[in-house]
């Protein structure tokens, strides 16, 4: 960096030259070929675009620049540049590449709103089944496998899935469901560990009943916040048991799913409970779901502001409490993920500033990320797959909390880190 605190300033175009940081002026997204409207200028050939499509002065950045521009009237008079017939057909080509850039922009946001969709249905579907299945039917509970049976199918044949952060703003819980996420990240651990169809049903049930034991439970005890009284913890730690027995009483429903919801909270070093189990001697399926489980109580804390981002939450879990977890499991589960798992704020290579909101497991290096520009009103955001964009990649993680307020407002107004999967 030139100079971090200097203030942006006008520059004439002829004052270009490569390694300084511009952005275009009132610019709109589809009227030029670049990817973003701000960027550090290339070589000459990126100067004779800008000036072909008749852009006379753009904003220099200096804080960003590597070199700073030309002093003004040092440049080629641009009266006797002429027109130059390849710059000319570079400019269609590359033209032409961003109203494709745009279509593929266009089909990527409705296929993640179809996600959306599919994401509120079985939300709702869920929360139809929660309750019946709470009431002890055999009807609900085919009901419920009919329903893991797809969610699961998702994951299966092998067939690539992306996952997609959703959009969840709703502070209530009918929008955000705990078990759901559990699942979703459970099964995509599952089909990574190339499970077989019904280990799948059975780790599918299980997470999305695992807390279930806790109905019945105080509601102070659930949402107590702080250090429990010893007598507190016994009764909370009651719940996977409570839940084994419920789903044990409910005709129709898989001991071996049953069992599974049992172990949720048993740890690799025995520290966990209710039977402290080491190592071997937890359910394998038990394994994948304590892992979910922990994620997703770290990023999704009762209080939104004492959540931990999902990079953080994938840190401290292996940084910290590998001790806990299977390790193998751990690293499929990272996989998954990505090192960069949606709803971490990154800064690209290029400087700007984005949300990933989706990673293709196959492909974790090269998340979508959804790019903060002040230029472009949010709900036509730029959504940029690094896969597609062999001169950029993530440079590193941004905590919330350094974010200015507007950045945050545009990238992540949502209160909850849900994800749900679109198969390709
Ligand atoms: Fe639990
Ligand atoms: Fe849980």
């Amino acid at each position: 960096m030139t100079n971090s605190y200097a203030p942006e300033f006008r520059i004439s175009v002829s004052q270009l030259r490569p390694g300084v940081f511009i952005r275009l002026e009132g610019a709109r997204w589809f009227d030029h070929p670049f990817l973003f409207n701000s960027f550090k200028v290339k070589d000459a050939e990126q100067i004779e675009l800008i000036r072909q499509l008749g852009i006379r002065e753009v904003i220099c950045v200096p804080e960003r620049c590597d070199v700073l521009p030309l002093k003004p009237g040092r440049g080629e008079p641009e009266a006797a540049r002429e027109e130059n017939g390849q710059t000319a057909r570079t400019l269609d080509h590359l033209l032409n590449a961003k109203r494709e850039r745009s279509r593929r922009l266009r089909e990527k946001k409705e296929r993640i709103a179809r996600c959306e969709e599919r994401f509120n249905a079985c939300i709702q579907a869920f929360n139809a089944i929660l309750s019946s299945v709470a009431g002890g039917t055999a009807q609900s509970v085919g009901q419920a496998v009919a329903f893991v049976d797809r969610l699961a199918d998702y994951f299966l044949e092998d067939r690539e899935s992306t996952l997609h952060l959703m959009h969840v703003v709703d502070r209530a819980e009918t929008a955000y469901s705990h078990p759901m996420n559990v699942a979703v990240l459970s099964l995509m651990v599952g089909r990574e560990a190339g499970l077989p169809p019904e280990a799948m049903n059975a780790l599918g049930l299980a997470a999305l009943f695992h807390d279930i034991g806790k109905a019945g439970l105080p509601r102070m005890l659930l949402h107590k916040r702080g250090d429990m009284t010893r007598s507190e913890r016994e009764t909370l730690e009651q719940h996977p048991r409570r839940g084994e027995a419920a789903l044990l009483g409910v005709g129709g429903f898989p001991d071996a799913a049953a069992r599974v919801v049992a172990q949720h909270h048993e740890r690799m070093d025995g520290s966990g409970y209710p039977d402290g189990l080491t190592g071997e001697a937890i359910d394998p399926l038990a394994r994948i779901l304590a892992i979910a489980d922990a994620y997703d109580n770290h990023t999704n804390q009762p209080d939104p502001g004492q959540s931990l981002t999902p990079y953080l939450a994938l840190s401290y879990m292996f940084g910290q409490q590998k001790h806990l977890f299977d390790m193998e499991l751990l690293a499929l589960f990272i996989r998954c993920l990505g090192i960069y798992p949606p709803g971490t704020v990154v800064e690209l290579s290029n400087g700007a500033v984005g949300m990933v909101m989706s990673v293709n497991p196959r492909n974790q290096l090269n998340p979508s990320v959804v790019v903060y520009d002040e230029n472009v009103p949010r709900r036509e955001a730029l959504i940029v797959d690094l896969a597609d964009e062999e001169d950029l990649r993530v440079e590193k993680s941004i905590r919330l909390a350094h974010l200015p307020p507007k950045v945050l407002e545009y990238l992540s107004p949502r209160t909850r880190i849900a994800y749900f999967v679109e198969p390709e």
